[in-house]
């Protein structure tokens, strides 16, 4: 039920999501934070796994820096956009596949195919059912090979409580303020579609029972979480965005800056 939810949502957001990382200097943070993490953990080379990948801006990203791509989608409009990117950007020879999908069911590909997995922006938080979630922890770590790093980025629960604060104060007081704050469960209908809003320790957790060392958690929007007109405006001056730039990379692993931040990312390797 929340799976066609989620895809119906989405195939309304085709081309605003290719936007999304782009956007604006706000966006962008978690955009760039998000590479720089990859770069640091990612074998040179290899074959990975965009999972949930939508219109594919990280596909796209990581076969121009030489990987090969198989992207992975529930919503068959975003793989059609991508299938369009990718050929625009002459990047066929190296997305290897474009596959329609669900995170909780990879058994297309066997054990340990690949070198990278990558599921970001929160396709894992769309997966409702604490189960059903917990299947496709297991599967991203399946498809992985030995050794191989995965990043997994989730919307956060604080920063949606925050979100509400500041954008409908008014609304605190709907029963749904409550059941988000104890439960982190959205079941759509108000704007977003059905969404898991996760604690930082419930993401460590939910890795830490699984053959994998978890090596850090990264907050993505950082210290700047939900300054976005301030964030874009500091943006505009080179000298000051150089210096919160560098203040961001230096605290974004702070635990208190994960909890915060609009995106969590984990990021963990295959034991
Ligand atoms: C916010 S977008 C992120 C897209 C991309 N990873 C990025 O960061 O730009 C969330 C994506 O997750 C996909 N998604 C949601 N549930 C999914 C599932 N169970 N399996 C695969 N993809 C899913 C949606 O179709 C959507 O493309």
């Amino acid at each position: 039920m929340s799976k066609q939810l989620v895809k119906k949502y989405y195939t309304g957001y085709v081309r605003k999501e290719w936007r999304r990382l782009i956007n604006s200097a706000y966006y962008k943070l978690e955009f760039d934070t998000t590479l720089y993490f990859l770069k640091k953990y990612l074998p040179k080379k290899g074959l990975i796994l965009d999972a949930g990948g939508g219109p594919g801006r990280y596909t796209i990203e990581l076969a121009k820096q030489g990987y090969n791509i198989v992207l992975l989608d529930l919503t068959s409009a975003n793989l059609e956009f991508a299938k369009r990117q990718i050929k625009k950007a002459n990047l066929q020879n190296r997305v290897n596949d474009v596959v329609d999908g669900s995170i909780t069911d990879l058994s297309k590909f066997a054990n340990g195919t690949f070198d990278g997995v990558i599921c970001l922006g929160g396709p894992l938080s769309h997966v409702l059912d604490k189960e059903e979630r917990n299947k496709a922890i297991s599967e991203l770590i399946r498809v992985a090979k030995k050794g191989a790093p995965i990043f997994v980025s989730v919307m956060s629960r604080w920063s949606l409580l925050v979100s509400q604060l500041k954008l409908f104060p008014q609304e605190i007081e709907h029963p749904l303020f409550r059941k988000i704050r104890d439960t982190g469960d959205y079941t759509g209908g108000y704007g977003f579609t059905a969404c898991h809003f996760f604690l930082p320790e419930e993401l460590k957790e939910s890795f830490a029972k699984k053959s994998v060392k978890i090596l850090e958690m990264v907050g993505l929007e950082g210290l700047g979480s939900h300054f976005q007109k301030k964030i874009n405006k500091l943006a505009k001056n080179k000298k000051r965005w150089k210096i919160w730039l560098e203040t961001h990379y230096k605290i974004c692993t702070h635990p208190v800056v994960v909890g915060m931040s609009e995106h969590i990312l984990i990021i963990c390797r295959k034991t």
